[in-house]
């Protein structure tokens, strides 16, 4: 990423001009991350009793009122970016790329000082070694980190699952950036970034790849995230990488690519888990009929079909990673993984990631397939209090069919508890989504690159997943 000079108007640091705007931008730098009002409405809210809470931001939910992210095109285009406009991405009004390459070139010198914070607030170094502070980022991220815009339901992230996300081989413990209250120490605020090689097309860049921006609930809309931004990216910068990838489920300028969450409900075969689906609310939203009936049509295998599939081991590493490699050539988006890497991100870790192998007869691994663990907390619901689900990682046949490859997957994924499968519409998964029943989900993931431009990518030519 580059450090760019452009300012976003609503941070004071980078405003620019006469005394009367200094003035001005002294005071909303104070002020800026200060509740409004009079009375802290956070306060007000927080006052009311969880189920009033709900209701209100179902409400608000309902009728569009929240100030998330765009989740169309057209209803972007309607809006200005204030921030991003200032970055090296394609605009949203931009004619698809024909070309490929950076958009700023890289920086001959980076900023050394940290992008300054309002008063009150500081950056915050945060070792990941520390049982203390990783217990402290599961704490914001589990009571900030809304899954849903109605706030039905919060990822429950483990400190097993935030060490495998945030430190792949590489990683660096000044990409991983807090903002904290002086005062009370509380971290408000964050934002990560690991290393990565990404093939866009035919070009292999080393990139960061950018995940968990999380701002603390009573500290939004108040332009903290553009700082995140800034910060990460310059911190990036430092190390000499100039492009990043990001995922979001709103709409940015300018997504490189967008496909679907599609979801299963593995345990739709028991009225149980039909009971389970509707309740939670979660499952009515993927568009899967919770009609029992269904439940009962659906032939569901009763062991692994596939001869020679099991756990992966690290003695598969090397064969995962030839397949891998091997497999993703074909996309025009693929990160190009070491075998260090497959290691860190295949090899099974209870809780976070599964992976099993097929090996045939002549010891020859031929498939894989790999899903990692999320967890969710339903809130205020009087019987359904979580939800296990299995996001599908990379998914490799050479021998076997993906569709009976996956059915069996869905088996494991059942017996060990999973309630939802999910899985994105990208690589050939649209092969077995319909034949296994998934639901299209009402949500959409779209990629983005920061700073390089070229084609839009179709999203059968995506192969990447971003936790
Ligand atoms: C996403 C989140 C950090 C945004 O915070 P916020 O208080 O609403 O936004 P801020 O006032 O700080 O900043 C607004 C700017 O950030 C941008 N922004 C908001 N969400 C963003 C995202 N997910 N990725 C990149 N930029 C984002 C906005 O477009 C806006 O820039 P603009 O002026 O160019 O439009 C906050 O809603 C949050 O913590 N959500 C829960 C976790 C989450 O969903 N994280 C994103 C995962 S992709």
């Amino acid at each position: 990423m580059t450090d760019s000079n452009l300012p976003d108007k609503n941070l004071g640091e980078e405003n620019s001009g006469g005394l009367k705007k200094r003035n001005k931008q002294k005071k909303s730098k104070e002020d800026a991350w200060k509740l409004d009002g009079p009375k802290d409405p956070f306060a007000m809210l927080d006052a009311l009793p969880e189920e009033k809470q709900q209701e209100i931001q179902r409400a608000l939910h309902l009728f569009s009122l929240g100030k998330g992210l765009p989740r169309t095109l057209e209803e972007a285009s309607r809006r200005p970016y204030p921030f991003w406009d200032t970055q090296p991405v394609p605009k949203l009004g931009d004619d698809n790329a024909t070309t490929h390459g950076p958009i700023e070139v890289d920086k001959v010198s980076v900023r050394e000082e940290p992008y300054s914070l309002p008063q009150g607030f500081s950056w915050a170094p945060l070792d990941l070694g520390d049982p203390a502070v990783l217990r402290e980022l599961c704490a914001l991220l589990n009571e900030n980190y809304m899954e849903e815009d109605d706030n039905t339901s919060r990822f429950d992230f483990s400190p097993e699952y935030l060490l495998w996300a945030l430190c792949p081989p590489g990683w660096l413990p000044q990409w991983h950036c807090g903002v904290k209250v002086n005062g009370n120490q509380k971290l408000v605020g964050f934002i990560a970034a690991v290393p990565t090689n990404i093939r866009i097309y035919d070009t292999e860049k080393r990139m960061a790849q950018v995940h968990f921006l999380c701002v603390h609930k009573k500290l939004r809309s108040k332009r903290m995230t553009p700082v995140l931004i800034r910060e990460v990216t310059r911190r990036v910068n430092m190390q000499g990488v100039y492009q990043a990838v990001y995922t979001a489920s709103g709409v940015l300028p300018k997504p490189v690519a967008t496909c679907r969450w599609t979801h299963l409900n593995t345990l739709q075969y028991t009225a149980i888990t039909i009971s389970s689906c509707v309740y939670s609310g979660l499952i009515l939203k993927t568009g899967i009929d919770p009609n029992p009936a269904l439940s009962l049509s659906f032939p569901f295998c009763q062991a692994p079909k596939t001869a020679g599939l099991r756990p992966m081991t690290r003695g598969d590493v090397k064969g995962v990673h030839m397949l891998l490699q091997g497999y993703l050539k074909k996309y025009h988006l693929a990160p190009v993984l070491s075998q260090e890497e497959v290691e860190h991100w295949l090899l099974p870790r209870e809780n976070v990631i599964d992976t099993y192998v097929v090996e045939n007869s002549a010891g020859v691994l031929t498939d894989f397939v790999s899903f990692y663990t999320m967890v969710s907390r339903v809130l205020n619901h009087p019987v359904h209090k979580g939800l296990k689900a299995a996001h599908s990682l990379y998914c490799v046949s050479s021998s076997t069919p993906l569709p009976d490859l996956m059915e069996d997957t869905l088996f494991l994924a059942k017996s060990k508890g999973f309630d939802v499968f999910t899985v994105l519409d990208l690589m050939e998964n649209t092969s077995f989504l319909e034949k296994l029943k998934f639901g299209i989900g009402d949500k959409s993931l779209h990629y983005y690159l920061y700073n390089w431009r070229c084609p839009t990518i179709g999203l059968k030519m995506v192969g990447l997943v971003v936790l």
